[in-house]
């Protein structure tokens, strides 16, 4: 079912990990913070470490958002390469139904991975309408064969999940150049549209050509680690 659903819609959502193993993960984004809080002037108190993840950077944005910013491109950039998101990232099981959703081999070059967070107070960071590959032109960019976008915490339409306009399409709709590298409303007006649920524990599979939005969040913080597969 998964299979068929991915090569119709172009996207699937499967369990992949034990819910504990990924919620043992969100210990990388807090080390991450902590780290770098460190490392700054301000006294490491105002990095809010007395609080969760979902709730820490939001914290710190209402009182000094530079500072918050500044730590939220640490996690952004870096924090997946924490022991746990690794493990995650690497994961044989994770590779395996990845490998069994795309239509050819996977496994050339080294996968991109990185954290994506979707933050109340950082909501103009939001992606609108894009698909992976946005310019298939043959070069290692458009290699990229499948996402796996695994949230940390169980996300869904209320809780600042993915929305995806499904279909599997053999070339990206036009993007546009603006603030952001985009796909105009109307040029997928016609496509289905579903905001799928994503338990802990689970993957959301993307095709590189599926268009797909991040949803807006005004609650706790949602974090996903996300690992962008290319072909052999
Ligand atoms: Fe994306």
């Amino acid at each position: 079912m998964t299979q068929h659903q991915f090569a119709t819609e172009g996207y699937a959502v499967a369990p992949v990990f034990d819910p504990a193993l990924v919620a043992a993960a969100q210990a990388d984004i807090g080390d991450q913070i902590d780290r770098v809080a460190r490392a700054l002037h301000l006294p490491f108190e105002h990095s809010r470490p007395d609080l969760p993840i979902t709730e820490r950077l939001d914290a710190i944005a209402a009182a000094e958002p530079a500072y918050a910013n500044l730590l939220r491109l640490a996690v952004l950039t870096d924090a997946h390469r924490g022991p746990n998101l690794t493990a995650l990232a690497e994961s044989p099981e994770l590779k395996a139904i990845a490998a069994g959703l795309a239509d050819r081999p996977l496994g050339g070059g080294v996968n991109t991975v990185r954290i994506r967070a979707n933050l109340a107070r950082f909501q103009q960071h939001r992606h609108n309408w894009h698909s992976d590959v946005a310019i298939d032109d043959g070069t290692e960019c458009g290699r990229l064969r499948i996402t796996a976008w695994i949230p940390l915490m169980d996300t869904g339409p209320d809780t600042g999940g993915l929305e995806v306009a499904t279909g599997r399409h053999p070339a990206p709709f036009p993007h546009v150049r603006a603030s952001d590298f985009h796909i105009e409303d109307d040029q997928i007006a016609d496509l289905p549209r579903v905001q799928p649920a994503c338990p802990a524990g689970s993957a959301l599979f993307l095709d590189r050509f599926t268009p797909h939005r991040t949803l807006a969040n005004t609650g706790p913080g949602r974090f996903a680690l996300v690992v962008w597969m290319k072909a052999a």
